[in-house]
């Protein structure tokens, strides 16, 4: 069995068939999935979700290209996040909260990406739920500010990890989590296969980002749970074990993290 620690089943690319995947995914040995918010509403979907299925359970953060979704509402949406991080039994982490510097070039946007990650750390700190981070083209930043957050007694998953091997051994040291999903069956995806042979399996997590980035031999496609299988295939190439050994492990790896699990 293999737990999804990432997935967006509420994104309007599954609207079609929704139900009927969600089903298929139990018959692929998919036992638990996280889905994770990205926008305000991504958030309410996620939870929504976990409540309708046994098997699926939420993150609720905002995602950092996402931020005007707070700054239209912010105390009322804060509190709701903060509300439903603390209570809900199904949300499982906070998240995906971070940094996206690709998408957003000004210095202004990205300052404001920095004050809502720090404050969506600290709703995961008095919810005491674990983070999903997301960083892309930010790695100082991150590292900085998960500096500061494991001194604040923060846990979590570095997730879609795309940065350097090096990198990763220091997100490890700190008791971090390296999120691999299909990149790693990249042709060009050399340096997360790298960062996945140096990498201890006890920090590896399963994930997707379903709809996004489809594992060979199905890139470009939609992406779905049952894809995790080549993900962890070609992890257990790399590591020269077995799959069931990748699936194992990984499961309990994010038992470890997510508790309520
Ligand atoms: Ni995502």
């Amino acid at each position: 069995m293999i737990i999804e620690t990432h997935a967006h089943y509420d994104d309007e690319k599954f609207d079609a068939d929704r139900a009927g995947l969600l089903s298929a995914l139990r018959e692929s040995k998919i036992e638990k999935l996280i889905n994770v918010g990205a926008s305000f509403k991504g958030c309410e979907d996620s939870v929504k979700l976990a409540h309708e299925y046994d098997f699926i359970y939420a993150a609720v953060g905002v995602h950092p290209s996402d931020i005007e979704d707070l700054e239209a509402a912010p105390e009322e949406r804060m509190n709701w996040l903060l509300d439903t991080a603390k209570n809900d039994p199904k949300v499982v982490a906070v998240g995906e909260i971070g940094l996206d510097y690709y998408w957003d070039r000004e210095e202004e946007v990205q300052k404001k990406q920095r004050e809502w990650f720090k404050k969506q750390l600290e709703i995961a700190r008095e919810a005491d739920l674990p983070v999903i981070i997301h960083s892309r083209d930010a790695a100082q930043d991150t590292m900085e500010i998960m500096k500061e957050a494991k001194e604040n007694g923060i846990r979590g998953v570095l997730h879609c990890y795309s940065y350097s091997p090096d990198q990763a051994r220091e997100y490890v040291k700190m008791g971090y989590y390296i999120g691999v999903g299909g990149v790693v069956t990249f042709k060009n995806g050399k340096k997360l296969q790298q960062t996945v042979a140096e990498t201890p399996l006890e920090h590896i997590l399963l994930e997707t980002d379903s709809p996004y980035l489809s594992p060979e031999p199905n890139r470009g496609k939609r992406n779905d749970s049952r894809n995790l299988h080549y993900i962890a295939e070609k992890i257990a190439k790399i590591k020269g074990i077995t799959k069931e050994e990748v699936c194992e492990r990984t499961k309990d790896n994010a038992r470890v993290l997510f508790t309520k699990l």
